[in-house]
Protein backbone atom coordinates (compact mmCIF):
# COMPACT_ATOMS: atom_id res chain seq x y z
CA UNK A 1 0.00 0.00 0.00
CA UNK A 2 1.07 3.61 -0.92
CA UNK A 3 -0.90 6.05 -1.10
CA UNK A 4 -4.20 6.73 1.29
CA UNK A 5 -6.99 8.87 1.00
CA UNK A 6 -8.38 10.96 4.14
CA UNK A 7 -11.76 12.17 4.05
CA UNK A 8 -12.29 15.32 6.71
CA UNK A 9 -9.17 17.32 7.53
CA UNK A 10 -10.33 17.97 11.53
CA UNK A 11 -8.92 16.74 14.62
CA UNK A 12 -9.10 13.19 13.68
CA UNK A 13 -8.45 12.88 10.27
CA UNK A 14 -5.22 15.83 10.49
CA UNK A 15 -4.32 13.35 12.65
CA UNK A 16 -4.64 10.56 10.97
CA UNK A 17 -3.38 12.05 7.87
CA UNK A 18 -0.21 13.23 9.78
CA UNK A 19 0.71 9.24 11.44
CA UNK A 20 0.18 8.05 7.95
CA UNK A 21 2.87 10.86 5.61
CA UNK A 22 5.07 10.08 8.92
CA UNK A 23 4.94 6.23 8.08
CA UNK A 24 6.00 6.96 4.57
CA UNK A 25 2.63 6.90 3.02
CA UNK A 26 1.15 9.39 0.13
CA UNK A 27 -1.40 11.16 1.71
CA UNK A 28 -3.98 12.61 -0.45
CA UNK A 29 -6.26 14.92 2.14
CA UNK A 30 -9.83 16.24 1.53
CA UNK A 31 -12.43 18.25 3.02
CA UNK A 32 -15.70 19.79 2.30
CA UNK A 33 -13.44 22.44 -0.31
CA UNK A 34 -9.64 22.71 -1.26
CA UNK A 35 -9.05 25.32 1.61
CA UNK A 36 -10.35 23.19 4.47
CA UNK A 37 -7.68 20.73 3.59
CA UNK A 38 -5.02 22.87 2.91
CA UNK A 39 -5.91 24.27 6.20
CA UNK A 40 -5.98 20.91 7.76
CA UNK A 41 -2.00 20.64 6.26
CA UNK A 42 -1.36 23.83 7.82
CA UNK A 43 -2.81 22.42 11.05
CA UNK A 44 -0.49 19.16 10.40
CA UNK A 45 2.43 21.40 9.44
CA UNK A 46 2.49 22.89 12.96
CA UNK A 47 2.02 19.88 14.60
CA UNK A 48 5.07 18.38 13.42
CA UNK A 49 7.09 22.03 14.07
CA UNK A 50 6.51 21.44 17.55
CA UNK A 51 7.97 18.18 17.78
CA UNK A 52 11.21 19.49 15.82
CA UNK A 53 11.17 22.12 18.17
CA UNK A 54 11.61 18.98 21.04
CA UNK A 55 13.77 17.73 18.82
CA UNK A 56 11.57 14.34 18.34
CA UNK A 57 11.94 14.71 14.72
CA UNK A 58 14.24 15.82 12.08
CA UNK A 59 13.40 18.89 10.28
CA UNK A 60 14.13 16.55 6.85
CA UNK A 61 11.36 14.08 8.51
CA UNK A 62 9.16 16.79 8.80
CA UNK A 63 10.01 18.10 5.34
CA UNK A 64 9.20 14.74 3.97
CA UNK A 65 6.45 13.75 5.65
CA UNK A 66 4.49 17.66 4.81
CA UNK A 67 5.47 16.97 1.18
CA UNK A 68 3.87 13.52 1.35
CA UNK A 69 0.57 14.95 2.09
CA UNK A 70 -1.29 16.85 -0.82
CA UNK A 71 -5.15 18.40 0.09
CA UNK A 72 -7.42 17.52 -2.70
CA UNK A 73 -10.65 20.03 -3.94
CA UNK A 74 -12.47 16.95 -5.91
CA UNK A 75 -13.16 13.43 -4.58
CA UNK A 76 -12.37 12.52 -8.10
CA UNK A 77 -8.41 12.64 -6.76
CA UNK A 78 -8.62 9.47 -4.62
CA UNK A 79 -9.10 7.10 -7.73
CA UNK A 80 -4.92 5.75 -6.94
CA UNK A 81 -5.59 5.54 -3.62
CA UNK A 82 -5.29 2.12 -2.61
CA UNK A 83 -7.06 2.77 0.99
CA UNK A 84 -9.88 5.66 1.80
CA UNK A 85 -10.64 6.52 5.64
CA UNK A 86 -13.24 8.62 5.74
CA UNK A 87 -13.24 10.69 8.92
CA UNK A 88 -15.89 13.39 8.14
CA UNK A 89 -19.16 14.34 10.93
CA UNK A 90 -20.36 11.93 13.02
CA UNK A 91 -23.55 11.91 10.94
CA UNK A 92 -24.88 8.90 9.18
CA UNK A 93 -26.56 11.17 6.61
CA UNK A 94 -23.14 12.91 5.62
CA UNK A 95 -21.09 9.36 5.41
CA UNK A 96 -23.59 7.99 3.26
CA UNK A 97 -23.51 10.87 0.65
CA UNK A 98 -19.38 10.84 0.96
CA UNK A 99 -19.50 6.75 -0.12
CA UNK A 100 -21.96 7.25 -2.43
CA UNK A 101 -19.21 10.24 -3.78
CA UNK A 102 -16.26 7.83 -3.35
CA UNK A 103 -17.93 4.40 -5.01
CA UNK A 104 -17.53 5.50 -8.47
CA UNK A 105 -13.43 6.73 -8.11
CA UNK A 106 -12.15 3.77 -5.97
CA UNK A 107 -10.20 1.43 -8.15
CA UNK A 108 -11.33 -2.58 -8.45
CA UNK A 109 -9.44 -3.76 -4.86
CA UNK A 110 -9.54 -0.20 -3.27
CA UNK A 111 -10.89 -0.90 0.40
CA UNK A 112 -12.57 1.92 2.58
CA UNK A 113 -12.57 2.17 5.93
CA UNK A 114 -14.60 4.97 8.24
CA UNK A 115 -13.43 6.59 11.19
CA UNK A 116 -16.70 6.25 12.72
CA UNK A 117 -16.73 5.80 16.52
CA UNK A 118 -20.76 4.03 17.38
CA UNK A 119 -22.26 4.03 13.76
CA UNK A 120 -22.57 0.12 13.49
CA UNK A 121 -20.72 -0.61 10.68
CA UNK A 122 -22.46 -3.03 9.05
CA UNK A 123 -25.44 -0.82 8.41
CA UNK A 124 -22.78 1.43 6.88
CA UNK A 125 -21.27 -0.72 4.71
CA UNK A 126 -24.70 -0.95 2.61
CA UNK A 127 -23.68 2.93 1.59
CA UNK A 128 -20.10 1.56 0.61
CA UNK A 129 -18.79 0.67 -2.98
CA UNK A 130 -18.57 -3.27 -1.51
CA UNK A 131 -19.30 -4.24 1.43
CA UNK A 132 -16.65 -6.59 1.05
CA UNK A 133 -13.94 -4.08 0.96
CA UNK A 134 -15.69 -1.76 3.89
CA UNK A 135 -14.75 -1.83 7.73
CA UNK A 136 -14.51 0.31 10.50
CA UNK A 137 -10.92 1.67 11.81
CA UNK A 138 -11.35 3.65 15.12
CA UNK A 139 -8.68 5.76 16.01
CA UNK A 140 -8.09 7.82 19.41
CA UNK A 141 -7.62 11.74 20.25
CA UNK A 142 -4.97 12.22 19.95
CA UNK A 143 -4.32 10.20 16.68
CA UNK A 144 -0.61 10.96 17.08
CA UNK A 145 -0.14 10.23 20.91
CA UNK A 146 -2.10 7.51 21.14
CA UNK A 147 -1.19 4.15 20.74
CA UNK A 148 -4.16 2.43 19.64
CA UNK A 149 -6.91 1.34 16.77
CA UNK A 150 -10.13 -0.54 16.87
CA UNK A 151 -10.91 -2.63 14.33
CA UNK A 152 -14.59 -3.79 13.16
CA UNK A 153 -15.56 -5.46 11.09
CA UNK A 154 -19.05 -6.09 8.89
CA UNK A 155 -20.95 -8.90 8.53
CA UNK A 156 -19.98 -8.69 4.70
CA UNK A 157 -16.62 -7.28 5.16
CA UNK A 158 -14.06 -9.75 4.02
CA UNK A 159 -10.75 -11.22 5.65
CA UNK A 160 -8.13 -9.81 2.94
CA UNK A 161 -9.71 -6.22 3.76
CA UNK A 162 -9.26 -6.93 7.71
CA UNK A 163 -5.78 -7.90 6.60
CA UNK A 164 -4.64 -5.35 4.59
CA UNK A 165 -5.83 -2.73 7.13
CA UNK A 166 -4.57 -4.39 9.93
CA UNK A 167 -1.01 -4.66 8.06
CA UNK A 168 -1.49 -0.34 7.20
CA UNK A 169 -2.55 0.33 11.36
CA UNK A 170 0.39 -1.63 12.66
CA UNK A 171 2.98 0.11 10.01
CA UNK A 172 1.71 3.26 11.41
CA UNK A 173 3.19 1.88 15.02
CA UNK A 174 -0.44 1.73 16.65
CA UNK A 175 -1.25 -1.81 18.74
CA UNK A 176 -4.45 -3.41 16.81
CA UNK A 177 -7.71 -4.45 18.56
CA UNK A 178 -10.75 -6.36 16.74
CA UNK A 179 -14.38 -5.58 18.41
CA UNK A 180 -17.43 -7.66 17.02
CA UNK A 181 -19.96 -4.57 15.18
CA UNK A 182 -21.55 -3.97 18.47
CA UNK A 183 -22.63 -0.30 20.08
CA UNK A 184 -19.69 1.24 20.83
CA UNK A 185 -17.36 -1.33 19.60
CA UNK A 186 -14.99 -1.52 22.78
CA UNK A 187 -13.76 1.55 24.13
CA UNK A 188 -16.49 3.81 24.21
CA UNK A 189 -18.25 1.16 25.72
CA UNK A 190 -16.56 0.95 28.73
CA UNK A 191 -15.47 4.38 28.38
CA UNK A 192 -18.80 6.25 27.64
CA UNK A 193 -21.08 4.84 31.05
CA UNK A 194 -17.48 6.00 33.17
CA UNK A 195 -17.78 9.95 31.90
CA UNK A 196 -21.72 9.47 32.14
CA UNK A 197 -21.75 8.51 35.75
CA UNK A 198 -19.40 11.23 36.44
CA UNK A 199 -22.17 13.88 35.20
CA UNK A 200 -24.42 11.62 36.92
CA UNK A 201 -22.22 12.42 39.76
CA UNK A 202 -21.97 16.23 39.40
CA UNK A 203 -25.69 16.53 38.86
CA UNK A 204 -26.78 14.69 42.30
CA UNK A 205 -24.07 16.85 43.82
CA UNK A 206 -21.76 13.95 44.90
CA UNK A 207 -18.41 16.49 44.36
CA UNK A 208 -17.60 19.07 42.35
CA UNK A 209 -16.09 19.35 39.13
CA UNK A 210 -12.62 19.59 40.29
CA UNK A 211 -12.87 16.57 42.98
CA UNK A 212 -14.53 14.61 40.65
CA UNK A 213 -11.77 15.10 38.46
CA UNK A 214 -8.99 15.06 41.04
CA UNK A 215 -10.18 11.92 42.17
CA UNK A 216 -10.43 9.90 39.41
CA UNK A 217 -6.58 10.97 38.28
CA UNK A 218 -5.01 10.20 41.29
CA UNK A 219 -7.37 7.67 42.83
CA UNK A 220 -7.06 5.62 39.45
CA UNK A 221 -4.11 7.08 37.77
CA UNK A 222 -5.93 8.25 34.72
CA UNK A 223 -3.95 11.07 32.72
CA UNK A 224 -7.15 13.10 32.44
CA UNK A 225 -10.41 13.59 34.65
CA UNK A 226 -13.46 11.92 33.33
CA UNK A 227 -15.15 15.49 33.17
CA UNK A 228 -11.64 17.06 31.50
CA UNK A 229 -11.75 13.95 29.11
CA UNK A 230 -15.83 14.61 28.43
CA UNK A 231 -14.97 18.00 27.77
CA UNK A 232 -11.90 17.46 25.37
CA UNK A 233 -13.64 14.91 23.38
CA UNK A 234 -16.73 17.08 23.31
CA UNK A 235 -19.85 16.89 25.35
CA UNK A 236 -21.98 16.38 21.90
CA UNK A 237 -20.15 13.68 21.11
CA UNK A 238 -20.23 12.13 24.42
CA UNK A 239 -24.14 12.42 23.99
CA UNK A 240 -24.29 11.10 20.72
CA UNK A 241 -22.43 7.93 21.46
CA UNK A 242 -23.92 7.51 25.43
CA UNK A 243 -27.83 7.46 23.37
CA UNK A 244 -26.11 5.41 20.78
CA UNK A 245 -25.28 2.70 23.25
CA UNK A 246 -28.62 3.03 24.96
CA UNK A 247 -30.51 2.77 21.91
CA UNK A 248 -28.45 0.05 20.60
CA UNK A 249 -28.79 -2.34 23.73
CA UNK A 250 -31.89 -1.00 25.15
CA UNK A 251 -30.25 -1.11 28.52
CA UNK A 252 -31.31 1.22 30.88
CA UNK A 253 -27.88 1.45 32.83
CA UNK A 254 -26.64 3.70 29.41
CA UNK A 255 -29.30 5.83 29.99
CA UNK A 256 -27.65 9.69 29.54
CA UNK A 257 -27.43 11.91 32.22
CA UNK A 258 -29.44 14.67 32.72
CA UNK A 259 -27.09 17.40 33.50
CA UNK A 260 -25.08 16.33 30.31
CA UNK A 261 -27.93 16.11 28.06
CA UNK A 262 -28.61 19.90 29.83
CA UNK A 263 -24.77 21.11 29.05
CA UNK A 264 -25.31 20.39 24.86
CA UNK A 265 -28.77 21.87 24.76
CA UNK A 266 -26.67 25.07 26.53
CA UNK A 267 -24.22 24.60 23.76
CA UNK A 268 -21.81 23.88 26.10
CA UNK A 269 -19.79 21.71 23.86
CA UNK A 270 -16.79 21.59 25.91
CA UNK A 271 -12.84 22.88 25.15
CA UNK A 272 -13.99 23.66 21.34
CA UNK A 273 -16.67 25.59 22.43
CA UNK A 274 -15.11 27.42 24.86
CA UNK A 275 -17.46 25.76 27.58
CA UNK A 276 -18.13 22.54 29.40
CA UNK A 277 -17.14 21.35 32.38
CA UNK A 278 -14.63 24.03 32.55
CA UNK A 279 -14.69 28.07 30.78
CA UNK A 280 -11.87 27.71 28.84
CA UNK A 281 -11.62 31.78 28.08
CA UNK A 282 -8.28 32.20 30.52
CA UNK A 283 -5.13 30.44 30.34
CA UNK A 284 -5.98 27.71 32.18
CA UNK A 285 -9.37 25.60 32.34
CA UNK A 286 -11.68 27.03 35.46
CA UNK A 287 -14.06 24.36 36.65
CA UNK A 288 -17.64 25.82 36.23
CA UNK A 289 -19.02 24.19 39.17
N1 LIG B 1 -1.56 16.28 19.24
C1 LIG B 1 -0.32 15.78 19.26
N2 LIG B 1 0.40 15.60 20.40
C2 LIG B 1 -0.19 15.97 21.55
C3 LIG B 1 -1.49 16.50 21.60
C4 LIG B 1 -2.19 16.67 20.37
N3 LIG B 1 -3.43 17.14 20.33
N4 LIG B 1 -1.79 16.77 22.90
C5 LIG B 1 -0.71 16.40 23.62
N5 LIG B 1 0.23 15.90 22.82
C6 LIG B 1 1.54 15.37 23.21
C7 LIG B 1 2.36 16.44 23.83
O1 LIG B 1 3.08 17.14 22.84
C8 LIG B 1 3.30 15.64 24.73
O2 LIG B 1 4.33 15.07 23.96
P1 LIG B 1 5.80 14.84 24.60
O3 LIG B 1 5.63 13.89 25.73
O4 LIG B 1 6.53 14.25 23.43
O5 LIG B 1 6.28 16.18 25.00
C9 LIG B 1 2.42 14.49 25.20
O6 LIG B 1 1.35 14.40 24.25
C10 LIG B 1 1.88 14.74 26.57
O7 LIG B 1 1.18 15.98 26.51
P2 LIG B 1 1.17 17.07 27.67
O8 LIG B 1 2.45 16.97 28.47
O9 LIG B 1 0.81 18.39 27.08
O10 LIG B 1 -0.07 16.75 28.56
P3 LIG B 1 -0.52 15.38 29.17
O11 LIG B 1 0.61 14.65 29.77
O12 LIG B 1 -1.72 15.70 29.98
O13 LIG B 1 -1.01 14.53 27.91
C11 LIG B 1 -2.82 13.74 26.67
C12 LIG B 1 -2.07 14.96 27.10
C13 LIG B 1 -1.94 12.84 25.79
C14 LIG B 1 -4.02 14.21 25.84
C15 LIG B 1 -3.24 12.94 27.95
O14 LIG B 1 -3.86 13.79 28.87
C16 LIG B 1 -4.15 11.77 27.67
O15 LIG B 1 -3.74 10.71 27.27
N6 LIG B 1 -5.48 11.98 27.91
C17 LIG B 1 -6.48 10.98 27.65
C18 LIG B 1 -6.85 11.03 26.19
C19 LIG B 1 -7.87 9.99 25.84
O16 LIG B 1 -8.37 9.25 26.67
N7 LIG B 1 -8.18 9.93 24.55
C20 LIG B 1 -9.15 9.01 24.06
C21 LIG B 1 -10.46 9.71 23.98
S1 LIG B 1 -11.72 8.60 23.47
C22 LIG B 1 -11.64 8.66 21.81
O17 LIG B 1 -10.84 9.33 21.20
C23 LIG B 1 -12.66 7.83 21.12
C24 LIG B 1 -13.69 8.68 20.48
O18 LIG B 1 -14.50 7.83 19.71
C25 LIG B 1 -14.55 9.48 21.46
Amino acid sequence: MKTVGVIGSGQMGAGIAQVSAQAGYRVLLSDVDRARAEAGKAGIAKQLDRLVAKEKLSADDRDAAIARIEPVGDIAAFAPCELVIEAATEREDIKRRIFQDVAGVLGEKAILASNTSSIPITRLAQASHDPARFMGVHFFNPVPVMGLIELIRGLATADATVAAVEGFGGSLGKEIVHANDAPGFIVNRVLMPMLNEACFALGEGVASVRDIDTACRLGLNHPMGPLTLADFIGLDTCLEITRVLFDGTGDPKFRPAPLLVKYVEAGWHGRKTGRGFYDYAGEEPVPTR
